[in-house]
């Protein structure tokens, strides 16, 4: 097996840096384009073959290392009774508002309300043949609980922060609720074979220093602890959160994505100069020119030199609008830094 992502997760020496590519699988593929004009996206997540052949679109076409399960962060969402339509972005039915709202989430048996998930994670398993590792993922609960509240993606999230401020012990027993769920939900995904898990804190940057350490940083720390046992990577990626990162050095996983807005050697040390990174090039350098894409390749390269582990990835997602010859650029790139 090409086991090179999970080598530099675990601090060992590798052949040459592992890739792969936040929403690696999506819209800026053809093959994906194609599924998706006969299928709406939440069809291709729901149903275990569609979900496995998405997942394989990139792992097929590109020299990439790793794999991870196509589907979303609002699934656990849907466990816990919420419909979630896609629009494109998510919107939630009926949000989290009031206590009342939060004494009314129910238990919730993430195997028996999302079985699609596993499913998919199983069929991989047989289907990837130990090609490259499989990562599942889910959102950190602070992150959840943001769309839990806001009923969808915000730009002033003036719902979730008033909750915070105003009534604290509400949004500490929300995040508790959702800190269970995603626990369960990350547990249930290891069993059913993910090889290594990415927990996406994607709004988190949106706090302060004092409130991260309040409300995001304790129950993504909580997660992360309940899983160590399982014994695979645990990845940490918050979006916009540089000035957090002396806080995310003890959130208690394996290896720390960050964005592109530090470069690595210098999250390394805000970091505490102990963590394998994940990162980070700037996804809009991915519509730039090959010549620039080789250049800022190799600074990010070169600013992960001196850190005891290293997955290339993006700082965010890869845009739509990304040329497939892009990817091949980088990953080459990557194969073959020119020093
Ligand atoms: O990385 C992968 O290849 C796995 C698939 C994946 C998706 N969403 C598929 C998707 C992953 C890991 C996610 C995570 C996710 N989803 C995050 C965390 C990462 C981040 O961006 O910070 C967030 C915030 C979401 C919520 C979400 N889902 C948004 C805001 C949107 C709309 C924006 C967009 O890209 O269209 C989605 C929809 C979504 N999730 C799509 C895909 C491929 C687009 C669906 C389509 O129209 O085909």
């Amino acid at each position: 097996m090409n086991d090179r992502f999970l080598r530099a997760c675990r601090r060992q020496p590798v052949d040459r840096t592992p890739l792969w590519i936040m929403r690696q699988a999506g819209r800026y593929l053809p093959e994906y384009r194609a599924l998706r004009e006969r299928h709406g996206f939440s069809t291709l997540y729901r149903e275990p073959e569609l979900a496995t052949q998405v997942t394989l679109q990139p792992i097929d076409r590109f020299d990439l290392d790793a794999a991870i399960l196509f589907s979303d962060i609002l699934v656990p969402a849907e466990a816990m009774g919420f419909r979630v339509e896609f629009n494109p972005g998510p919107v939630l039915d009926a949000p989290v508002r009031t206590a009342a709202d939060v004494d009314r989430l129910g238990h919730v048996d993430v195997e028996a309300s999302v079985p699609f998930v596993f499913e998919a994670i199983r069929l991989l398993r047989r289907q990837l043949e130990g090609r490259v590792p499989l990562i599942g993922f889910g959102a950190a609960p602070f992150t959840l609980a943001v769309y839990l509240v806001e009923g969808g993606g915000s730009r002033r999230f003036d719902r979730i922060k008033p909750l915070l401020f105003g009534e604290p012990e509400t949004a500490h027993r929300l995040l508790a609720r959702v800190t269970e769920v995603t626990t369960s939900y990350l547990t249930a995904q290891i069993r059913a074979g993910a090889q290594a898990v990415q927990l996406f804190d994607s709004w988190s940057g949106i706090l302060g220093r004092v409130e991260y350490r309040e409300f995001a940083l304790p129950y993504a720390r909580k997660v992360l602890e309940h899983l160590v046992g399982l014994g695979v990577p645990r990845i940490y990626f918050a979006l916009d959160a540089a000035h957090l990162l002396p806080e995310i050095a003890n959130c208690g996983a394996d290896v720390i994505g960050v964005d592109w807005r530090l470069p690595l050697d210098e999250a390394f040390d805000r970091l505490g100069r102990r963590h394998v990174l994940q990162g980070n090039l700037d996804p809009c350098v991915l519509l730039a020119p090959p010549d620039r894409i080789r250049e800022h390749a190799g600074q990010v390269l070169r600013a992960a030199r001196g850190l005891p582990g290293h997955v290339f990835n993006l700082g965010h997602g890869v845009f739509p609008n990304t040329p497939i010859e892009s990817i091949e650029t980088l990953i080459d790139a990557v194969h073959s830094p020119r020093h």
